[in-house]
């Protein structure tokens, strides 16, 4: 990595002026964020003849939110927001906390990260190495699960810490328009796209390279893939298996109203995504990877074959060693030796309706504009 202080004689937490920060962000972005490569993925997810384009995030050092973490922080900082030197804490399942270990390496701040009991362990000791302070919640909040525990954490550290910063990846516009790079880079390389796959968590990625691509084609259509068990587009939550993508709260980035479309993958038809798309093609990832590249191939199958379909591919395998390519989890968790997942089922009304595994949905609804419009009781 290109960092411009010696860390065996500097303090990396040391304050960086804005002058220093602002050439060293330079320098990372250019030399290792960005410029992703696109690789066209066929049989056996779409037929032949017809296929999509997956955006390789998993190419940045510490994946796709390595964008908006660089992002959030330069803006934070430009605002006063963030003072120099001071500490950023926040709740993230692992990508975030990679691109904000990366953030207060390149702006001199330390970092303090609230995870889970589920966040791999080869994530927990890179976080660490990258100079980050990991901290696990041990229980779930009772109705909003490991996410509101992790944010009720994050509250409790910020008022212990009157100088403390929280990105809130949740509702920072920031972390929306920190993907505009990405959506002009897919036009870049694609000049053209029809129809953008994207999976959400925070509702960041899909909204900001939504809004980029749709300035120079106000017709994409956006197919929104989430997990089974996630409560972001109306499901009841549920215990999830998939991390990364999916939520327990109501995550104020999403942008419903883009979305013509919505998936809910099951974590066995991921694995099977996950572990095809790497004996056919060796580009892979994470969960949100093989669900993104189902749906994906499944609208390249059923579409016209010059239908020019973008999917985002958030990550690469590594951190997925102990799960998703692990027989032993897999086995353990009844996600082997499934059929081939060969296509969604279709449901009409989403709150009303549970998808137990891969459903899709025609009309998007905002779960919380619904619950506002009922009468109180
Ligand atoms: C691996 C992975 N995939 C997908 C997502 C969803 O992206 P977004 O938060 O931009 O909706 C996340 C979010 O944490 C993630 O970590």
């Amino acid at each position: 990595m290109t960092v411009s202080y010696n860390p065996i004689t500097s303090d990396p937490f040391a304050a960086v002026s804005a002058t220093e920060a602002t050439s060293r962000h330079a320098s990372l972005s250019r030399q290792l964020v960005g410029g992703t490569p696109v690789l066209r993925i066929s049989e056996p997810f779409a037929g032949a003849g017809h296929g999509f384009w997956a955006k390789l995030e998993g190419f940045n050092p510490g994946g796709m939110k390595d964008r908006p973490a660089l992002h959030m922080v330069e803006r934070a900082r430009a605002r006063g927001d963030l003072a120099p030197g001071a500490q950023i804490v926040e709740s993230t399942s692992g990508t975030l906390g990679l691109g904000l270990a990366l953030a207060g390496i390149v702006f001199g701040h330390p970092v303090t990260l609230v995870t889970d009991p589920g966040l791999e362990p080869i994530l927990r000791q890179m976080l660490a190495a990258y100079g980050a302070h990991v901290d696990i919640v041990t229980e779930p909040h009772p109705t909003g699960g490991w996410q509101q525990a992790r944010r009720d954490r994050v509250r409790s550290l910020l008022q212990l810490d009157d100088t403390a910063w929280c990105p809130d990846q949740y509702s920072n516009p920031d972390n929306v328009t920190g993907y505009n790079p990405l959506g002009v880079e897919l036009i870049a390389q694609l000049r053209h796209v029809d129809v953008l796959v994207c999976s959400v968590g925070t509702g960041g990625h899909s909204a900001g390279v939504a809004h980029a691509l749709r300035q120079f084609n106000p017709d994409l259509e956006v197919v929104g893939v989430d997990t089974v068990g996630s409560t972001i587009f109306g499901q009841p939550a549920q215990s999830r298996v998939m991390r990364g993508l999916g939520s327990s709260i109501y995550p104020r980035n999403v942008d419903y109203d883009q979305f013509s479309e919505v998936h809910w993958v099951g974590p066995a038809e991921a694995v099977w995504a996950c572990r095809t798309l790497a004996a056919t093609h060796y580009a892979t990832g994470g969960w949100s990877v093989g669900a993104v590249a189902l749906v994906a191939g499944w609208l390249a199958r059923t579409r016209l074959a010059d239908t020019r379909i973008a999917a985002i591919f958030p990550d690469g395998p590594a951190r997925y060693y102990g799960t998703v390519y692990n027989d032993e989890y897999c086995r353990a968790h009844h996600l082997l030796d499934v059929p081939v997942p060969t296509g969604p089922r279709t449901i009409d009304d989403p709150l009303n309706e549970v998808a137990t595994s891969w459903t899709r949905c025609g009309s998007v609804v905002d779960p919380t504009r619904i619950r506002r419009a009922e009468p109180a009781s």
